[in-house]
């Protein structure tokens, strides 16, 4: 099978994760801070030590500010709910995932806050001076994406992040599709909450990651439980990470996300961004007319500027085809994973005048080969010609 929907999680996973996370079910396996025995020890020592390696991969000093989460849907909704308050102002953008989106938009619907969506401009990005534009007195939270899982852009948070900041509200960056695609500075760029996802490209197991709680921020907790330590105080500790982990952490596939941060940390992210960008070169060279296809502005920066600005993925539709017939036919003919449909994030695909149907999304990934796309591209042709 040819993998090109590693948007959606990463895969295959290097074997480092698989064997760091066998290697730690088989001899520990204990519940971290639960009990004082040398496993239990031991497990916890693992969590702490992905804590820092990930502080490190951010840009951040203070690892016990990272808090373990499901994912980052889960992480997303606990920033979004544990900052604001009754009255406040919200700034958001059309590029977002329906994790930002969906909560953003209840809270609204709600009466609890107000909301200005932001538009991205012809090279989707979101352009500074809109946000600039967009704050009231009343804005608490700006909600944005590093990457678009849609467009594909980066988006320009070391500028946002100042701009935030000097107006004393907060910025919260959904790290879905950056984290160990594209290098992060949290403090550089004066960033407040960040939510990662394990599971795409810091190349660990669904059911990992985390947020990471700037110094200036509180969070609430919204889930309240077991903390381990501390058992005799009867509401959540307010120590971080604590205050956000209630319950038993995911010590299997944490295990596995500390292979493929450390992996990630050797190899240097901005390298796995070259390669990214390379293969989505090779992709575009290697089809015979790409101008068949509806490439929606990335083929232009794909092919004159090697992809910059772009994570390794692009979206294409082919006229005579839904973009639902696409990904079934390179499926199931030629064996070739990819992801139709609107992708969870239907005011990109709005904005990109693709609403209702979407696109069809090849995205690379860590160990995506040329020969894979190469091969993607001849499908393509393929059916093209047909
Ligand atoms: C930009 C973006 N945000 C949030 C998410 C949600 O990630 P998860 O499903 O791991 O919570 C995704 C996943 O596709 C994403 O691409």
């Amino acid at each position: 099978m040819i993998y090109l929907d590693n948007a959606a999680t990463s895969f295959p996973k290097p074997d480092q994760v698989f064997r760091g996370m066998d290697a730690f079910v088989r001899s520990t396996a204990a519940n971290p801070g639960r009990s004082g025995h040398r496993r239990a020890v031991e497990s916890e020592a693992m969590i702490n030590e992905t804590r820092i390696l990930l502080a490190r991969l951010f840009g951040f000093r203070f690892p016990e500010r990272i808090a373990f989460t499901l994912n980052a849907t889960d992480a997303l909704n606990m920033a979004i709910k544990g900052t604001v308050r009754p009255g406040d102002h919200v700034i958001t953008s059309v590029l977002e995932h329906n994790s930002i989106s969906r909560p953003l938009n209840q809270l609204e619907k709600d009466g609890v806050i107000t909301l200005t969506r932001v538009p991205a401009d012809q090279e989707h990005r979101i352009d500074p001076d809109e946000i600039r534009r967009a704050f009231t007195p009343s804005t608490r939270l700006v909600a944005l994406t590093h990457a678009s899982n849609v467009t594909g852009t980066i988006q320009p948070i070391e500028v946002i992040g100042p701009l935030v900041r000097e107006r004393d509200a907060l910025l919260l960056v959904d790290a879905s599709q950056s984290a160990g695609a594209v290098p992060i500075e949290f403090e550089r760029d004066c960033l407040d909450l960040l939510a990662f996802t394990g599971h795409k490209s810091l190349l660990g197991p669904t059911g990992t990651g985390g947020l990471v709680v700037g110094e200036r921020v509180d969070v609430s907790p919204w889930r309240e439980g077991g903390t381990g330590g501390d058992s005799s105080s009867p509401v959540q500790p307010s120590e971080f990470p604590h205050r956000l982990e209630g319950g038993t952490p995911n010590v299997f596939g944490i295990a596995g996300l500390r292979e493929g941060v450390r992996l990630l940390l050797q190899h240097g992210v901005e390298n796995v961004l070259k390669h990214e960008r390379a293969l989505m070169r090779e992709f575009y060279l290697a089809l015979k007319d790409p101008s068949v296809f509806s490439w929606y502005g990335a083929d232009r920066v794909i092919s004159e500027r090697g992809g910059e600005g772009r994570l390794g993925l692009a979206g294409i539709n082919l006229s005579g085809f839904s973009p639902a017939e696409l990904a079934a036919i390179l499926d199931e003919q030629f064996d070739i994973a990819v992801r139709a449909g609107l992708h969870c994030a239907p005011y990109a695909h709005k904005h990109l005048g693709t609403f209702p149907e979407g696109f069809v999304r090849f995205s690379v990934g860590f160990l995506t080969t040329a020969d894979d796309v190469r091969q993607a591209a001849s499908a393509l042709d393929q059916i093209a010609e047909s």
